[in-house]
């Protein structure tokens, strides 16, 4: 669940919290650099250095100075060395502040700004701070009784800048509104699946009721009358009907540019009837990581502001093996009126957005992007830290590797061959869910038959698959779902 940390800003030069902890971070040279810190900088770094503090990436060190300056209780926070700095060190920094408040049990901490960059890049800094406070600070627990001797978690942090200024207020406004979007995220991802089924995740969008939102839920009866036979044959399975979510955000003056996202939303991926060992089901209810990210980003526009309009559709189904579930075999037709013959019931995530694909593309955006955890074959070429991103056009991959510069999520481009397009051409319908040649280019594979139910405007494909997830605690998420890549789709519509 979300956790209420609180951040607020308070200068440097007037700040009268001498009796807290305070947080220092500092680079690791010849002797470790204190950062922020005036003419007394020197003197601890040489007493922290006498104790072995080096400055190495996330190493701390607690420092109580005789003469209680520049506070009564020092926490050192090693950055690694100057020259590989970037925000991603300094989110990573911040979740150690965290963790080691935590251990400490305080309630709350001063944190002098390290004031590495001028200007926009000390305020990328600040937020990047303030991210790693914030996602660090999260835990899905609520199916959990706290132990008796488990760490209170910190509640306040005041993060000390040179000079209290508007901007510095609203890089922590915007740490905290990214924050919120990837938690959110997070927290539908975490939920059970069994709980987290269609019907909730579409009431779930409805209640992103900011001001600025419309949201509208197509169900069985409409898709019906719409033509989404993807959608409604890889829902046939499952006992909770599949959905489409439609939510619109318009920016108050004149937009700049249309984008849709569409989200990969299945809420759980047994396999169907091509059903899946057991072993591969265990995170599966994580299949709705892409419907999820859209959701999150959505809810953030209201407060964020781009001037961009941003249409959000999300793809909900649960993949089940039920009596009525869809055969190998069997042809679907999608929105566009193209036939899919389905060979392997666990390919559903194409046939889901091949309806929100095409939906989306009859609205006539000027940019498309699907967020899908697509394909197992992504995560074998790509890892569980990379994306992979198809797309039809060149400069959007950039702005999207650009965007993710900025949150610390990672992209890789992988191409949309011509020649393996024919590998999705049926014998009986117009294109058939699996490659012809099996477990070849899988990821690729994926990315073109979706491209059958795009036109030629520019369009995206983001196969999440490895990074949606982490089985072990990263520095600033806990085992479970990531929540990426919400915070780098949010840079890039800023970025328009
Ligand atoms: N949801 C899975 C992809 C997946 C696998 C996501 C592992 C995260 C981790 C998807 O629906 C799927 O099962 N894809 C099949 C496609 C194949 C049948 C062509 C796969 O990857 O095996
Ligand atoms: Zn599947
Ligand atoms: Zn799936």
């Amino acid at each position: 669940m979300n956790q209420a940390l609180d951040i607020v800003a308070a200068g440097w030069k007037s700040w009268k919290g001498q009796g807290q902890t305070l947080v220092v971070f500092a680079f690791q040279e010849s002797a470790p650099v204190l950062l922020g810190l005036g003419k007394e900088a020197k003197i601890l770094a040489a007493l922290a250095q006498s104790d072995g503090f080096k400055g190495k990436e996330r190493e701390t060190f607690i420092a109580r100075p005789s003469d209680n300056k520049p506070a009564e209780r020092l926490l050192l926070v090693g950055l690694g060395k100057k020259a590989d700095f970037n925000l991603e060190v300094l989110r990573r920094a911040a979740s150690g502040v965290v963790k080691a408040g935590e251990s400490l049990s305080l309630k709350q901490i001063a944190v002098r700004v390290p004031q590495i960059g001028r200007g926009a890049a000390q305020l990328g800094e600040i937020q990047a701070l303030g991210e790693g406070l914030f996602l660090a600070a999260y835990r899905f627990d609520r199916y959990q009784k706290p132990e008796s001797d488990a760490p209170k978690p910190l509640e306040h942090v005041t993060l000390l800048s040179e000079t209290l200024s508007a901007s510095v207020g609203k890089a922590i406004d915007h740490a905290r509104i990214f924050s919120t979007a990837t938690t959110l995220a997070r927290d539908l991802i975490n939920e059970p699946p069994s709980r987290m089924n269609p019907e909730r995740l579409a009431e779930e969008a409805k209640k992103i009721h900011e001001g600025s939102l419309t949201v509208k839920v197509h169900e069985t009866k409409d898709l019906e009358k719409m033509g989404m036979g993807g959608l409604l044959g890889v829902g046939r399975g499952g006992a909770v009907p599949p959905r489409l979510v439609e939510l619109i955000y318009k920016p108050s003056g004149k937009a700049k540019k249309v984008v849709a996202l569409v989200g990969k939303g299945i809420t759980f991926d047994s396999g169907g009837l091509s059903l899946k060992p057991a072993q591969s089901m265990e995170t599966m209810k994580d299949d709705m990581s892409g419907a999820a990210a859209v959701l999150g980003v959505m809810s953030a526009l209201g407060e964020l502001k781009p001037r961009v309009e941003v249409r959000g559709y999300l793809a909900i189904a649960e993949n089940m093996p039920g009596g009525r579930a869809q055969k190998p075999g069997d042809v679907l037709k999608a929105f566009n009126g193209k036939t899919i013959e389905v060979l392997n019931t666990d390919a559903e995530g194409r046939l889901v957005l091949s309806d929100a694909l095409a939906y989306a593309c009859s609205k006539k955006p000027d940019v498309v992007i699907d967020i899908a955890t697509l394909t197992g074959a992504c995560v074998v070429a790509l890892g569980h830290r990379i994306s992979a991103v198809m797309t039809n056009t060149p400069a959007l991959f950039k702005s999207l590797k650009a965007a993710g510069d900025l949150s610390g999520e990672k992209f890789w481009e992988l191409p949309l061959e011509k020649e393996y397009q024919q590998d999705v051409k049926s014998k009986i319908a117009d294109v058939q869910n699996i490659g012809k040649r099996r477990g070849e280019a899988g990821a690729i594979i994926g990315g073109l038959f979706l491209q059958e139910f795009v036109d030629d405007r520019p369009w995206a494909h983001i196969d999440i698959a490895g990074p949606s997830w982490t089985d072990s605690d990263q520095p600033y998420c806990p085992a479970g779902a990531t929540g990426h890549p919400v915070r780098t789709l949010l840079h890039y519509l800023q970025s328009l």
